[in-house]
């Protein structure tokens, strides 16, 4: 997928070199792309068409590289380190690190809707009801929603239920949109869905303790950005709440439920299980 998204940035785009610059510096920093290899793993476990589903997976990942942009400006998180390198802002300016997020976020819809080339019939509509999906799952019902929510509780103690709304939202919603986007693409049953879309859930709430666990005790180097920026930020996470002790109990919670509720779909889920058990153990 890193291949094709270069090409994207290869054709002549007829616009000031700059913006593409920064574009492509946040982009290609060397992020983990979790999210497209959650929804190209989806898709393969049920057989579906990855050719199909890979300007999604592109999409998602510019998406998500916008969202990392914008929440590290001064106004939102002030941090400055992403990915092992300065923060965009950092190296383009505010302004121009604003309009590389807005460009990625445009980009990412042209380039999926670009993905609809070629396609008919019943692989057309599922095809643009997994785009409608990532791009709620990305707006003010999801991932925005979820930020807002997150800028809301700084300096604030917030209970569980505000807690799972700010990780469900600023962080499951997109997982949640992989693995649906990869159930519609390869026409999974309901009830397949329906656990896939539990498990991403699960993954989710993991995948943000374990990054507020990390804000604590993880390693700078490791993980290509600051430690400690909650609580500069006086943010209310899950390990400010609960301590470090039962945070990682539910992690592994977490996970035991994420895996348990693929084991019924079968052994070629084996390759999701174990991503859950990454984000879980993760160190970066
Ligand atoms: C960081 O996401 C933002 C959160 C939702 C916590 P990742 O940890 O997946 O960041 P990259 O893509 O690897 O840089
Ligand atoms: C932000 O959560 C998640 C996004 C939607 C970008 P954090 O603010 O904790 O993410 P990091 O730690 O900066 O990656
Ligand atoms: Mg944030
Ligand atoms: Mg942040
Ligand atoms: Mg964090």
């Amino acid at each position: 997928m890193n291949k094709e998204l270069e090409r994207v940035f290869q054709q002549n785009l007829d616009t000031p070199e700059v913006i593409i610059e920064a574009m492509e510096y946040s982009l290609f920093a060397g992020g983990k792309r979790l999210r497209p290899i959650l929804m190209m793993e989806t898709c393969r476990a049920l057989e579906g068409d990855i050719e199909v589903i890979k300007p999604l997976a592109m999409g998602i990942e510019m998406i998500h590289t916008y969202s990392l942009i914008h929440d590290d400006l001064p106004a939102m998180d002030n941090d400055d380190l992403r990915r092992g390198k300065p923060t965009n802002h950092k190296v383009y300016g505010d302004a121009m690190a604003i309009l590389a997020g807005d460009g990625l976020l445009n980009y990412a819809v042209e380039t999926m809707l670009q993905g609809t080339q070629g396609l008919t019939g019943e692989t057309l509509l599922n095809y643009l009801s997994a785009m409608k999906c990532i791009m709620g799952a990305s707006g003010i019902r999801g991932m925005i929603g979820g930020q807002v929510a997150d800028m809301l509780s700084e300096d604030k103690v917030i209970g569980l239920d505000e807690m799972d709304y700010i990780h469900l939202h600023k962080t499951a919603a997109l997982l949640e949109a992989c693995v649906l986007s990869g159930c519609i693409i390869a026409g999974a049953e309901p009830a397949t869905q329906g656990r896939l879309i539990s498990y991403s859930h699960r993954i989710g709430l993991a995948f943000q303790i374990v990054d507020d666990i990390l804000d604590i005790e993880g390693d700078e180097a490791d993980l290509g950005k600051p430690i400690g920026s909650d609580e500069k930020n006086h943010k209310s996470t899950f390990v400010s709440l609960y301590g470090l002790a039962a945070s990682k109990l539910r992690v592994d919670e977490l996970e035991t439920e994420a895996i348990e509720m693929l084991k019924p779909i079968g052994e070629r889920t084996a390759f999701l299980q174990e991503l859950a058990s990454y984000i879980c153990r993760r160190r970066k």
